[in-house]
């Protein structure tokens, strides 16, 4: 039972601490990763402020990559050496929406039975059952996906959480076609990948739309062909202008605002598609006239993490980032050791990084 550094959050806003934690050998069905890397997603920020849930402590970190240290028993699809991308949750792969190839929606999903604990062997909840701001973490062997083991671990992390959900919005579930004009409102880590994936699925326009000039020029780097400040003008008039009047054939919603997603929805050209891929807060309500969701037609979609299948599209992605068609390393604003943490989580909330990323 290795004993390793984690990051962990023991009440609601207080600040994080690095403890060392106990981390079981893997039984049946579990993988042992030794992390290497591992983002600072907002996830994580909001398990500190207890948005997410009461059940401190917590040990953070869930946007990771490394190499599996040891198996349990039953153990086929990964072995010790692999290097893996870690997802927030195994799949049971004989539900109704496994079987018929939703498994986002899997209603039987799972993470390692055994729990991790502190010193005093009070049990450790990891975030999204991943809990990867640690030397060593303990998942479901199905919460690991290979890939190239000559991929730099800090990007292929974050292929594990926000980026992942932002290329995933635009190519799986907006299913962005070529010619495609796309809008993307919110240029964070989220938008941003939107926006590399509306480029990656050959949209010919890719509006950026943000309240924040720095992250609009950050945009640009994805492939944004045109940027909008929503404070200085209104997004959706200057859509339509820069469509030729009609409006985007998709429309992306990476802040998770009512605000900016009904703007995403009358930016839309009659038809359109748009995809809701920020996430709300429980207290928000949305309302549209009913009339316009009629007769304005087209798909209103969420993305749930990217409505990714790990085992297709991390190996992909990893491909298009590795041949140079996908630009991941852009995400990186920088990396940091174990004890910074809280000190990226003071960079993120002031907009001054994309991802910092811990190096283990
Ligand atoms: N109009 C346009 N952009 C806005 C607005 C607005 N009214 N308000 C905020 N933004 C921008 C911010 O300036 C920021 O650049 O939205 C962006 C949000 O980015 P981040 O806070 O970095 O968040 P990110 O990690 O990208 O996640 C976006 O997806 O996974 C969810 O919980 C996450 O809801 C969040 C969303
Ligand atoms: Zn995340
Ligand atoms: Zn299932």
């Amino acid at each position: 039972m290795p004993d390793v550094k984690a990051v962990v959050a023991r009440a609601k806003n207080e600040p994080v601490s690095v403890e060392t934690i106990h981390v079981p050998d893997p039984g049946p069905g579990e993988a042992l990763v030794q992390v290497q890397a591992c983002g600072v997603c907002h996830t994580d920020l909001h398990y500190k402020q207890g948005g997410i849930g009461d059940d401190y402590p917590y040990l953070l970190g869930h946007e990771a990559a490394g190499v599996v240290e040891a198996v349990g028993e039953g153990v086929q699809d990964v072995a010790p050496g692999d290097f893996v991308i870690l997802n927030w949750r195994a799949v049971c792969g004989k539900c109704r929406a496994c079987k018929r190839g939703r498994p986002w929606y899997c209603f039987a999903t799972h993470n390692a039975k055994q729990k991790m604990t502190l010193a005093d062997g009070t049990e450790l909840s990891p975030a999204l059952g991943i809990g990867a701001f640690a030397e060593k973490t303990l998942v479901a062997a199905g919460q690991c996906t290979k890939v190239d083991p000559e991929t730099p671990a800090t990007v292929a992390g974050l292929l594990g959480c926000g980026v992942m959900a932002g290329l995933g919005a635009a190519l799986n579930t907006g299913a962005v076609q070529r010619g495609d004009s796309v809008a993307v409102f919110g240029c964070g880590g989220v938008g941003d990948a939107a926006i590399a994936g509306a480029t990656l699925g050959g949209a010919t326009t890719v509006i950026a739309v943000d309240i924040d000039d720095r992250k609009l020029e950050w945009a640009r780097q994805f492939g944004a062909t045109h940027t909008v400040n929503a404070r200085g003008e209104d997004p959706v008039e200057r859509i339509r202008e820069l469509t030729g009047g009609f409006g985007v054939d998709l429309a992306i919603e990476a802040v998770g605002r009512p605000e900016t997603y009904k703007q995403a929805f009358y930016a839309r050209d009659l038809a359109g598609t748009v995809v809701l891929v920020g996430v709300p807060t429980p207290e928000l309500t949305l309302e549209l006239p009913f009339l316009d969701v009629f007769g304005r037609g087209g798909a209103l979609k969420s993305s749930w993490y990217g409505d990714c299948l790990p085992e297709r599209d991390f190996p992909m992605l990893v491909d298009l980032y590795r041949n140079g068609r996908l630009p991941l390393d852009a995400f990186v604003s920088e990396e940091i050791g174990i004890n910074d943490v809280e000190a990226a989580f003071t960079k993120m909330h002031a907009g001054e990084v994309l991802r910092s990323v811990v190096v283990m």
